[in-house]
């Protein structure tokens, strides 16, 4: 860690003590160098703790409020103190701990902003990739109390969360039979909506298990370091809808991705959408933090502590 000034936080900022901070697939992305960013670079899109001071202009209430909240620029949240974009910065609802609401705030909103930019309708067989992460326990959790019937795929010895988590049906994506027994599962129909966060392979799968006719399947991530081939005629004659759903949901308006924050933060109040955490570190340690991700052993949120 290098000690630096503080940062002194402008118009539309806020200066958060952070206590806790998450860590995304997005953030090891980054620093191994597949999302190049310019350099010098601290990685941290998400904190939770104290706000410390308020931008010229800003809310001074909200000093002292405990909140969770997105970084400026999308990095600094590995740090003892980091400014966060006060559009994206929420308090705390009474009640809930700091740790659920950091880890549902911004994946909750992503996963409800998902499930909307692909109209999720309770009659539809969902399938989701990677349903033991972070924001697929999450799709999950929604899909389900949406009351759409959900297969979740993941790797083999996560198949006990998911289903935990409340997936209908559970498949292991590691075996090359899985598309065939989801189609099996639907009466040979196919899922008639796909979440995908793996790309590559387990995706060009995921399109395979893809209703004919009318199936929505939307690419969201590419965990696995590569993006699926798509090949056009083949969509064409089988009559799929292909989406890229995270660009409709990041070109929502402030006030709905506010919405969708808030909607997360008050469903975990009640209840209603529980976040797992997988493992906490201390900032110190934000090394082995990445390795437990890539070496694919979460299930749900890791986490950064202080100290
Ligand atoms: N705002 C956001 O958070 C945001 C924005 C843009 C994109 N995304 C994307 O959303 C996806 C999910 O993010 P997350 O933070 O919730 O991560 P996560 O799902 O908690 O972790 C990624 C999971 O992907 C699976 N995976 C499959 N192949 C892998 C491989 N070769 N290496 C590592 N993992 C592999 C692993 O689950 P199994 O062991 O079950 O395979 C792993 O646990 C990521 O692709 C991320 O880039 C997120």
């Amino acid at each position: 860690m290098d000690d630096v000034d503080d940062p002194a936080p402008g118009a539309g900022q806020v200066l958060v003590d952070v206590d806790l901070a998450g860590v995304m697939f997005g953030d090891v992305i980054v620093r191994s160098g597949r999302w190049p960013m310019p350099l010098p670079w601290t990685p941290g899109i998400e904190v939770g703790g104290r706000v410390a001071a308020v931008g010229p202009g800003g809310d001074e209430g909200l000093v002292g409020k405990t909140v969770v909240a997105t970084t400026v620029g999308q990095s600094g949240g590995y740090a003892e103190r980091a400014l966060t974009t006060a559009a994206y910065t929420f308090p705390v609802p009474d009640g809930l701990p700091l740790e659920t609401a950091l880890t549902v705030f911004q994946a909750g909103a992503v996963a409800r902003g998902l499930l909307s930019a692909m109209r999720l309708r309770s009659e539809d067989t969902v399938l989701i990739t990677a349903a033991a992460g972070r924001i697929g326990s999450l799709l999950v959790q929604l899909a389900k109390a949406a009351g759409a019937t959900v297969v979740g795929a993941a790797s083999a010895e996560k198949g006990d969360a998911v289903r935990e988590f409340g997936a209908d049906h559970v498949l292991d994506y590691t075996t090359a039979d899985w598309p065939e027994r989801l189609r099996d599962l639907t009466g040979g129909r196919g899922a008639d909506l796909v979440l995908d966060a793996v790309g590559g392979t387990v995706a060009e799968q995921a399109l395979a298990a893809t209703a004919d006719g009318g199936g929505r399947i939307g690419f969201y991530g590419y965990a696995s370091g590569a993006f699926a081939e798509l090949n056009v005629q083949t969509i064409a004659r089988r009559g799929l809808a292909v989406y890229g759903p995270l660009g409709i949901l990041t070109r929502k308006t402030d006030a709905e991705q506010q919405d969708d924050a808030l909607y997360a933060l008050s469903a975990a109040a009640r209840g209603e959408l529980t976040p797992r955490i997988h493992t906490r570190f201390p900032l110190t340690q934000a090394a082995e933090a990445h390795q437990v991700l890539e070496q694919r052993r979460s299930i749900g949120a890791v986490v950064l502590t202080r100290s």
